[in-house]
């Protein structure tokens, strides 16, 4: 078989420790090899094994050690019973050589670290001889092996014997002999322990507290395995640890350097020891739950999150003790700090975070790096007053902030950095890897501190409408209620058509009349104006016509389409607007030619070119100050957008009108696009009325457009009832001032699909393809926002929607993405996609890129 089969396993302690936790190994590894791989087994002891052996040698001493080991043989041989295992042959013997290694210390009165790591090591080989003992009653052909023959200890790392022993340190290049060995094994499963390896002169020594998952990736690396695959009892790595905060997020993919910042940050999940060598050798590592073995968790791989900024995890680390240390003499002298830390060297104690001030450095020690003794801890303090003086600050917590690029984000963190409050801040440490923030705390704050962190920085970023971010969930027709999934109901035409012509944008004609009929509906808006940079189809545009609807253009072009095909609008101001954005003065003149309303959103026309605006009615654009919407690039108001006159500036705008023999008779503002409150409008019209009274001869108020629909999965959808009622007061207050919307999306993003062919499939790794006849020439949303397009198998609707794959174009860019991480029913060549919610901002914003033609467009005509 080859080297890439193998898939190494772990098992935690409470995953061995009961018969029915064993039967869901099996179940596990049996799925394994039907899928063609290897398992290669890495087990701990039973759960609460490894304390008790270390109470037996506590025992040893103190003369209680025979009660202990009857404890310890019984719960094994309860477990033997439960497995249908017998003892005599895989659990006798250990029994035998465990006593007789516990009484010669008792004779001798002394457990040296040696005897300690050998004693340790009968947990891992109880448990796993009972397993494999079991595994094989299963009918499962499974070979047990001595973990202590293929793992040697790197002891040239370690010179002291405590962590010779107990903490020692494997090489884990990839290893030839034991890899034919195991190749040439006729069993099908390899089953091993964690925690234990020996030294080259063949002792037994251990890898540290939680080094069951360091040795499966050892043996992983080793073996070049596939994959290595952590089995725990928890789903996998959190946004916090869910003991301290009520929901926090599972983060699915994380790439290994973000995974060695979180688990050595304190998430307990993982051994931050065991990244390194999957990491060399781009082993991914899975994260999965005995309790719910076909929960997908935590994958960590090679996965380029570089270009994201953002908090995702609020770790805490408790146990933490600080070294303060002052000095007078620190200032300008050479060498204090490798003094200082010569002694920390001396006394085998490995710093974590470190600050300095002219007078001070505060360092801190973690427990889990360290297994701080106090008596170590004295000794150190000891020995650095010759060089300060030093003192212990703790009990301590370290609460870090971990993501990506913090530094770019540190503007975002002010708000949330009020939670610390009064408390004091005993060292703060920015990581010079960019991938976390830390604050030393007292213990007791550490709890508060992480929930109210999380709730600022991870939970609210979350809810928000997302930015760039990958998707990670696919919605449920459901749980989206209101986001017309009207295809379904027509697939097999929409098949039908998909079949001669693809790929193919599909508007339908009920859907339009629906959308247009909600905003009809609202008695307090006098008008709509169809945005149609959203979709100038000329069908759309003449349901729109025929139902009474305007239209807001924004560029000449817009304008002579619109006369074109509706030539009797032309010199109607209250069906036609004209708002365009730093045009030429020639654009305004034809936008009065033509009759349309035309707004001003800056006041250098005005001023440059008074005459083209003499005895005109005008509307102005007024930037209200805040920008909303789904992506950054579409939110068009506020302090950096180009949008709008600032009302600071209204004087000076009333003196130029005056000036251009001009009128200010309507008032526009568009805070953005994708708007998903309701109270986005109503905003605007009362920051609107503040003005009026500057402005006498004003008669309409044009909020804008910006009505989002439902995209992704739990987004609501928009009320437009509620956005109606919330203007009645407006309405009623001012009666001679129209309120109108001129919003795009709404109207035809639900009734439009696009559907394409699938072309090829393929995997690379963690990552199935699945590409198809359209790309980011046809719909750029994706690449440029961020955007969230539902796609569905149209072809196999009915299909269980079981692989997750990335859906891809044809033109040449990474980002030619249609969806990452999505749901779908196993396709084919020849299968057609339906990529929802396409109808607004799709083929107006197509090229030709790759010289790749656009899709083509139909209607689909109403039943
Ligand atoms: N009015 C003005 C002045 C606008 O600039 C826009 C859109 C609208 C109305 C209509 O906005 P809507 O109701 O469609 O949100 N390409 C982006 C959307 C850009 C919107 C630009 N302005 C997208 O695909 O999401």
């Amino acid at each position: 078989m080859d080297a890439s089969s193998w898939v190494v396993l772990k098992f935690g302690g409470t995953s061995v420790s009961s018969r029915e936790r064993w039967e869901t190994i099996r179940d596990i590894v049996q799925d394994h090899i039907e899928n063609g791989r290897r398992p290669f087994v890495v087990c701990s002891a039973l759960s609460g094994v490894s304390d008790e052996l270390e109470s037996l040698l506590q025992g040893v001493i103190e003369g209680s050690h025979e009660a202990i080991l009857a404890d310890i043989r019984q719960r094994h041989l309860d477990l033997a019973v439960q497995l249908g295992v017998q003892p005599e042959s895989t659990l006798l013997p250990h029994f035998e050589q465990l006593s007789r290694l516990v009484m010669g210390a008792s004779l001798i009165q002394e457990v040296s670290p040696r005897l300690h790591a050998k004693v340790m090591a009968y947990g891992e080989l109880l448990s796993t001889s009972l397993g494999a003992a079991f595994l094989n009653c299963c009918g499962l052909n499974v070979d047990w092996i001595d973990a202590r023959e293929h793992l040697v200890s790197d002891s040239r790392k370690l010179t002291r014997a405590l962590q010779r022993y107990l903490s020692a340190h494997c090489q884990f290049t990839p290893d030839d002999v034991m890899q034919k060995d195991m190749a040439s094994r006729s069993a099908n499963c390899i089953l091993t322990q964690g925690f234990i390896a020996s030294d080259p002169n063949g002792d037994t020594v251990l890898l540290g507290r939680g080094g069951s998952d360091t040795s499966a990736a050892y043996f992983a690396a080793k073996l070049q395995a596939e994959r290595c695959e952590i089995w725990t009892d928890v789903a996998g790595i959190f946004s916090a640890n869910p003991r301290m905060v009520p929901e926090p997020f599972l983060l699915k993919r994380l790439d290994y350097d973000e995974a060695q910042e979180i688990t050595s940050s304190g998430a307990q999940v993982l051994h931050p020891r065991c990244l390194d060598p999957v990491k060399q050798y781009h082993i991914p590592l899975h994260i999965r739950c005995t309790l719910n073995p076909k929960l997908e968790s935590t994958v960590i791989g090679d996965f380029d999150s570089s270009d994201e900024a953002r908090v995702k995890v609020i770790a805490a680390k408790s146990g933490v003790t600080l070294i303060s240390m002052e000095t007078m003499g620190m200032w300008q002298e050479v060498g204090f700090l490798a003094r200082v830390f010569d002694k920390f060297s001396e006394h085998r104690l490995s710093v974590d975070l470190v600050s300095t001030s002219q007078s001070n450095v505060t360092a801190s020690l973690d427990q889990v790096a360290n297994a701080l003794d106090p008596a170590s801890i004295e000794a150190l303090l000891e020995d650095l007053q010759e060089v300060c003086a030093a003192r212990v600050i703790g009990p301590c917590a370290a609460i870090s902030l971990v993501g990506r690029n913090i530094r770019s984000i540190m503007h975002e963190l002010g708000p949330a950095l009020k939670v610390f409050g009064e408390h004091k801040i005993h060292l703060v440490s920015q990581a010079a890897n960019d991938l976390n923030l830390t604050f030393v705390v007292g213990e007791d704050q550490a709890q508060r501190l992480v929930r109210e962190l999380h709730a600022l920085l991870v939970q609210k970023k979350l809810e928000a409408p997302k930015e760039n971010q990958t998707e990670e969930r696919e919605m449920e027709d459901d749980e989206v209620s209101g986001a017309h999934v009207w295809w379904r109901k027509r697939a097999d035409e929409l098949l039908d058509m998909a079949r001669d012509e693809s790929p193919l944008f599909v508007y339908d004609e009920e859907t339009l009349d629906e959308a247009a009929e909600s905003l009809l509906a609202m008695s307090n808006v006098e008008r709509i104006f169809y945005a149609i940079k959203a979709n100038a189809h000329p069908d759309i545009l003449s349901r729109f016509y025929h139902a009474g609807i305007g239209f807001e253009c924004v560029s000449p072009g817009e304008l002579d389409h619109i006369v074109r095909l509706f030539p009797d609008l032309k010199g109607q101001s209250e069906r036609m607007l004209f708002t365009p954005n730093f045009a030429s003065g020639e654009e305004y003149r034809h936008g009065f030619e033509l009759g349309a309303s035309v707004t001003l959103d800056n006041l250098y026309p005005l001023e440059a070119w008074p005459n083209l605006f003499k005895g005109r009615e005008i509307f102005v654009r007024i930037d209200p100050g805040k920008g909303r919407g789904h992506h950054k690039h579409v939110k068009t108001a506020g302090e950096h957008s180009k949008f709008g006159i600032l009302p600071t500036q209204i004087p000076r705008l009333l003196d130029a009108v005056k000036k251009a023999d001009a009128r200010i008779v309507g008032l526009h503002a568009h805070t953005g696009s994708g708007i998903l409150t309701y109270d986005a409008w109503i905003d605007t019209a009362r920051f609107f009325t503040s003005l009026l009274e500057q402005l006498p001869d004003v008669r309409h108020m044009d909020l804008g457009g910006g009505l989002g629909i439902p995209e992704r999965p739990g987004q609501p959808v928009l009320d437009t009832v509620a956005i109606n009622e919330s203007l009645r007061p407006i309405r009623l207050a001012y009666p001679e001032v129209a309120i109108w919307l001129e919003p795009g999306r709404y109207l035809v993003a639900r009734a439009g699909v696009l559907l394409a062919k699938v072309t090829q499939v393929k995997e690379k790794r963690e990552t199935a393809f699945v590409g198809i006849d359209v790309g980011m020439n046809t719909l750029i949303r994706p690449a440029l926002y961020g955007a969230y397009h539902r796609i569905v198998n149209l072809s196999r609707l009915d299909d269980t929607r079981r692989e997750t794959v990335n859906v891809v174009g044809p033109i040449c860019e990474t980002g030619d993405t249609l969806g990452y991480n999505r749901a779908l029913a196993p396709s084919q060549e020849g299968d057609i996609l339906l990529i929802a919610t396409a109808g607004a901002y799709g083929r107006v914003m197509s090229s030709s890129y790759n010289m790749r033609p656009p899709a083509a467009e139909k209607m689909l005509a109403r039943r």
